[in-house]
């Protein structure tokens, strides 16, 4: 086999998950632990997770859900209201509970009724973070009725990220599942305390791809899909070697009857064969040399963490992803389902 057939990297983390609880976090989480050795995981649970005590709780039942002789090691963030107290968000951040906080605004996507309702209301909050120099995950949407969904993302930049950035320069903030040039542009503009996270999802999908020639619910994410320029915009600056961008899958496990409805969720469950969706968008790029700079390097030096010390391969070889798996005893569809992907995860 030759060199451009296979590819070894230092093994990747996911800054940006959904592990659930239960029993989905029992069969969606060794997807993750098959090729993420850390995952920052995402604190939307019904209810969210808003404190230390919950968090080390919450991190208690993924550590009794990874398969034996798998080594993951989940990263817990603390949920922010408009209550959130600075005290014990500083203690958990100190006594390593939590490796981040994570900002959503009010109503913006999945369980997130709990979020901040004025984000002044949290600058206190952000002071502290900043003193403290804790990470600052944020879903860049803004929520207003009047605000198209398709610019909700260009909207909050303007908006709230840039004042939060503009008061709190020290503040390390990641914009998370970016969609859009604007954010890319405004990641490229800033220094080096704003880093952005992007999905395989966005690297692939345009809003056509889930709209045209029939609605496709399992395309269908918070932020949606954009525009090809966009997509095409995210490609150019996931596989730049930019160390301000890195992955995040923003896996998102549906059940398949929650998807395929009348109202159907938003979410795409991406964790089974992510690193070979990511691997595959590289190739095509024709920079996969840059690929282990995204997945398993610029991550840890933004969040002041080691780079893992094992590796995995990839070799270009099909495999199959499956149309449809299960989760707690039903059906849940993962993205690319049905299709076939041009590497495979072999160590
Ligand atoms: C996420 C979920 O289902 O929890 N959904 C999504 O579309 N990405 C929430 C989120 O990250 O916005
Ligand atoms: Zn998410």
């Amino acid at each position: 086999m030759s060199a451009a057939d296979s590819i070894t990297i230092a093994r990747p983390d996911d800054w940006h998950v959904h592990l659930r609880d239960g029993a989905m976090l029992r069969d969606v989480l060794p997807w993750t632990a098959r090729q993420f050795a850390r995952a920052i995981v995402m604190p939307n649970l019904s209810p969210p997770v808003t404190d230390m005590a919950s968090a080390a709780a919450y991190r208690e039942r993924i550590i009794a859900a990874i398969p034996p002789g798998i080594d993951f090691t989940p990263l817990m963030t603390c949920y922010l209201t408009d209550d959130t107290d600075p005290d014990d968000l500083a203690r958990g951040a100190a006594e390593g509970v939590f490796t981040a906080a994570k900002l959503y605004p009010a109503n913006a996507t999945t369980n997130s009724a709990r979020g901040v309702s004025d984000m002044r209301r949290i600058y206190p909050l952000l002071g502290r973070m900043e003193a403290e120099g804790i990470v600052l995950c944020v879903h860049g949407e803004v929520t207003d009725a009047q605000v198209d969904v398709f610019d909700r993302e260009a909207e909050f930049i303007e908006c709230h990220l840039r004042p939060i950035t503009h008061n709190f320069p020290r503040l390390k903030v990641v914009f998370e599942h970016i969609t859009t040039q604007e954010a890319v542009n405004f990641v490229l503009e800033s220094g080096g305390n704003l880093a952005a996270t992007i999905t395989p999802q966005h690297l692939h999908l345009n809003r056509n791809a889930m709209l045209v020639g029939g609605i496709r619910p399992h395309a269908y994410c918070l932020p949606v899909a954009k525009r090809e320029a966009h997509r095409l915009a995210l490609r150019k600056a996931a596989t730049s070697g930019d160390p301000r961008f890195f992955l995040g899958t923003d896996s998102a496990p549906h059940l398949r009857a929650a998807k395929e409805s009348a109202c159907g969720c938003a979410g795409i469950f991406n964790a089974p064969f992510a690193i070979e969706s990511y691997c595959t968008v590289f190739d095509e790029e024709r920079a996969l040399d840059r690929l282990e700079g995204f997945a398993s390097l610029h991550g840890p030096a933004f969040y002041g963490l080691p780079v893992n010390r094992a590796t995995i391969t990839l070799e270009r070889r099909e495999v199959e992803v499956p149309a449809m798996l299960s989760a707690a005893g039903e059906g849940i569809v993962p993205f690319h389902a049905g299709e076939t992907l041009g590497w495979r995860l072999v160590s």
